[in-house]
């Protein structure tokens, strides 16, 4: 099945409210390189890229987008798509190389230039601090299954809000806790690479624990940027409509989905979920699902694709004719309109922000172009649905493509290409790809709606 897209197919769901924020995103290992400049310590990605097998194409992220250099250029690329917001993340053994004491001058100088430079193009930063590259130092202590590292975060994350929160838009604590829990410490094909389920969800609950106790001291400390927690967040769909998939489905949506939100706005581990895990289920002290619940200035959703399990083992994507990404994900944006729905009415959400979507798909470079419009019609089927799900009454505050840049996709290395601007490695040039100026086109057509909207005369 081949989506057709461009602007006429998103016509019907262009009433996004004025102050819709439209942005894109990046993270700070998948472009920085820079791995060891200035002070920066490691952190558990610049070791996880050494063990061998690791990593696809046997890369790293000593160079990736070469970005600590060439910042300026890549905002000057933001400035010109005429987006609101860039988020991006700062790198915690950039500026705290071991993760607890000494600040490294250089390395927040970098995020100072960063952000003074977005303001200065008009665009507002939307800071990550946790977008998976712990320093290692503090993995040699048990790292996120350690309950110190909770506090050695809380300390960071007070130290750059010290530095940056008068500047910045919104802060994020965590990126995608299922993943550093999940695939870095249950099925360790992500970094740091262990596999003990035990490990992953006391992982989960430290990461949840931390970031209630972020807010709760960035609060504190009289903070004005908008707080939050960005999470990986699917609908969860049975292969099959037996008891046996259906029940495998329930287990996998609380795994994923309720794991995180009943924590974050009920104050309660899923007790199914805790059942299941038995002796697994994390240590919990008095007092943490309180620290949790912490209220939210927003939610972010990354969203791909749909989960589709079945009790016999892995689901093939192929099986349901969708059209798959480079990742082997199907294009599925109706789940996104479902996933949203989904959550406003289980969850008293706050504004809710498409944080990452987009796809991976095989590029090609043809006369200094590269016409991808598979990636042009995924983004603008995944805008259809956030309009959507406005439609019905989401709080839908904004929608981040991702990603700006072709950048280094973790296991996969180099080898799939998720940027609206192409970059050629060898080089490091940057060429704007079709989805980037259709992107473009879409963003001056939003203002041009938004402008022509606030010159009517106001309805009585
Ligand atoms: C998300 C990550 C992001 C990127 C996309 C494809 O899980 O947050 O860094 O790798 O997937």
């Amino acid at each position: 099945m081949t989506p057709k897209a461009p602007i006429a197919a998103i016509a019907p769901a262009l009433s996004f409210p004025a102050d819709f924020v439209w942005g894109v995103a990046t993270s700070s290992f998948q472009i920085e390189g820079a791995a060891a400049l200035d002070g920066k310590g490691p952190s558990i990605w610049d070791h996880f890229c050494r063990v061998p097998g690791a990593i696809a194409d046997g890369s790293n992220g000593d160079l990736a987008c070469d970005h600590v250099h060439r910042w300026a250029g890549d905002l000057d690329i933001v400035q010109r798509l005429g987006v609101d917001a860039y988020r991006f993340s700062v790198s915690w053994p950039r500026v705290q190389p071991t993760g607890s004491g000494a600040w490294n001058t250089a390395g927040l100088d970098f995020y100072e230039r960063l952000v003074d430079g977005l303001l200065e193009r008009g665009v507002a930063p939307y800071l990550t601090l946790n977008h998976w590259d712990l320093p290692q130092a503090l993995q040699d202590q048990g790292g996120w299954a350690n309950r110190d590292t909770v506090h050695r975060f809380v300390d960071y994350a007070r130290g750059m809000a010290a530095r940056l929160g008068d500047r910045v838009a919104s802060i994020t604590t965590h990126n995608e806790p299922w993943v550093v829990a999940v695939l870095g410490h249950e099925t360790g094909i992500f970094a740091p690479g262990i596999q003990d389920r035990g490990q992953a969800m006391q992982a989960a609950h430290h990461l949840l624990l931390s970031h209630g106790l972020a807010l709760q001291a960035l609060r504190a400390d009289g903070c004005a940027s908008a707080l939050g927690i960005v999470l990986n967040l699917s609908p969860v769909q049975p292969a099959s409509p037996t008891p046996a998939d259906i029940d495998q489905a329930r287990l996998e949506d609380g795994r994923l989905v309720r794991w995180y939100m009943d924590p974050l706005f009920h104050g309660r581990y899923p007790q199914d979920i805790v059942d299941f895990l038995g002796a697994d289920a994390p240590q919990v002290a008095s007092g943490d699902m309180a620290i949790i619940a912490q209220t939210m200035d927003f939610l972010g959703v990354n969203y791909y694709t749909r989960a589709v399990v079945s009790a016999q083992g892995p689901w093939d994507a192929h099986q349901s004719g969708l059209e798959l990404t480079d990742m082997g994900w199907e294009v599925y944006p109706e789940g996104l309109t479902e996933l949203l729905l989904r959550l406003h009415r289980d969850y008293a959400v706050p504004p809710l922000f498409v944080t990452e979507n987009g796809g991976a798909f095989k590029d090609r470079l043809e006369d200094g172009r590269i016409h991808d419009a598979g990636r042009t019609a995924y983004i603008a089927s995944h805008i259809a649905a956030v309009g959507e799900a406005l439609r019905q009454g989401v709080p839908m505050a904004g929608y981040m493509v991702w990603s700006l840049l072709d950048n280094f996709e973790w296991a996969s290395g180099y080898e799939k290409r998720f940027g609206i601007v192409h970059v050629d490695y060898p080089t490091q040039q940057r060429t704007l790809k079709d989805s980037a100026q259709w992107y473009r086109e879409f963003l001056l057509q939003q203002r041009a709606l938004r402008a022509a909207r606030s010159a009517l005369p106001a309805r009585v």
